[in-house]
């Protein structure tokens, strides 16, 4: 079978931050203003007040301290609570494919590629910024690739399903060099305006080079062993936004519209399916947890990962086992493993196997299993 490798990663980071407090203060007007607005009806019991939320909970609940946005005045405008983004022209670079560009190129260069040398680009995230055409063919031709693109989502699992795409037009032959973008533009569905969750995203581009490893130049080359991927239905992390929204008549302001969760249900039923599901691929390749170096997981909230390493490893979720992003970055949809896997394995030797693993909306998960060859 051709030896696939992962040769190169590379991060957008959006220049503003909100931290906790910021949000909170912003978040906290606006629930003020709404309760002074709506007071006879609440009084008159027919409108249920709002309620603060507070730093405290946000970091206790998730481990989120801040996180990276695109835009910020408009998201912390009480009167507005979500980003102000100009539109473009149909001949300017859109936002997702501009922030695409500045990954890529970063992963590129570590790859030691340039654009001709790239053949398939998969453009795989949470939302996509337009119906057509596919935003990878845009992101192909500003990066001056050849092949195909397209786009595919799979939400918080779109990174690493969209790396055993790559993996295996590699193998098949279909292509030989791969560029896998994840534009997470989270803060344009995220819902600012909801307690139990207007804390929990940020946005953040990643970017993956997978190809053949006859072919690869790079310093820091990781094989695939192995790449395993899940899904089960289930309506517990749901965005009815869509193309049908204006032909049922539907409200494109609605709650429903942007994203939303039963949080307490998805930490429940998705931790044993990730701890089964890492468990059953490392089986697969003959291999057990404690012999895993590193995990680089989902970063949707703190306890959620120690859950799962404790279930995989009987022990601590160390810094150095699974290490976090969240703190950081927040949740960044599909892109929260591969930063975390961008940012924490510099100190890892040749030999070394680590998994690199998503849990989210589907519900899906999806694991690449590595080893770090040079
Ligand atoms: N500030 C203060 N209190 C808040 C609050 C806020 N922002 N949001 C909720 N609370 C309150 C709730 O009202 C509730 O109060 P009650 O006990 O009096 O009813 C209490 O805090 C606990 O709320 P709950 O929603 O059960 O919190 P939680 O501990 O489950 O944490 C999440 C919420 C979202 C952080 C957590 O469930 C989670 O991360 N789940 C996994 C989600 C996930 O992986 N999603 C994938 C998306 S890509």
């Amino acid at each position: 079978m051709t030896k696939v490798v992962i040769s190169g990663t590379g991060i957008f980071q959006p220049q503003f931050t909100i931290t906790n407090a910021e949000l909170v203060e912003s978040f906290n007007t606006y629930v003020d203003q709404h309760n002074a607005q709506h007071a006879a009806e609440i009084e008159a019991g027919k409108h249920v007040a709002l309620a603060h939320s507070s730093v405290e909970f946000i970091e206790k609940a998730s481990g989120i301290k801040q996180r990276y946005v695109l835009e910020k005045t408009g998201i912390l405008d009480p009167s507005r609570m979500y980003p102000r983004f100009e539109e473009r022209t149909d001949d300017q670079l859109s936002l997702m494919a501009e922030i695409s560009v500045d990954a890529a190129r970063k992963a590129m260069a570590q790859a030691g590629k340039q654009g001709k040398d790239i053949d398939a680009v998969l453009c795989s995230t949470a939302n996509m910024q337009r119906a057509y055409p596919a935003m990878a063919v845009e992101i192909q031709q500003a990066l001056g690739a050849g092949g195909y693109g397209f786009d595919m989502n799979v939400a918080c699992s779109s990174a690493t399903f969209g790396i055993e795409q790559a993996v295996n037009a590699v193998r098949s032959g279909s292509a030989k060099c791969v560029l896998v973008v994840n534009p997470e533009i989270t803060s344009a569905h995220q819902e600012w305006k909801d307690r139990d969750c207007h804390f929990i995203f940020g946005d953040v581009c990643t970017a993956v080079i997978v190809e053949r490893a006859d072919t690869a130049t790079s310093s820091d080359q990781w094989e695939v062993l192995g790449t395993k991927l899940a899904t089960q239905f289930s309506n517990n992390i749901r965005n009815n936004f869509g193309f049908m929204n204006r032909s049922e008549d539907s409200d494109p302001n609605a709650r429903d519209k942007t994203f939303r969760q039963e949080g307490r249900k998805v930490f429940k039923e998705v931790v044993p399916m990730a701890a089964a599901h890492i468990e059953a691929h490392l089986a697969s390749l003959g291999k057990e947890p404690t012999q895993i170096r590193r995990f680089w997981l989902h970063q949707a909230n703190q306890s959620m990962n120690q859950f799962v390493i404790r279930k995989l490893i009987g022990g601590e979720a160390t810094e150095d086992i699974a290490p976090l992003i969240l703190d950081e970055y927040a949740n960044t949809a599909s892109a929260g493993s591969v930063i975390a896997f961008h940012d924490h394995h510099a100190d890892l030797v040749t030999g070394d196997v680590g998994v690199i693993c998503s849990f989210g909306a589907g519900y899906s998960v999806g694991s690449v299993v590595v080893r770090k060859l040079s």
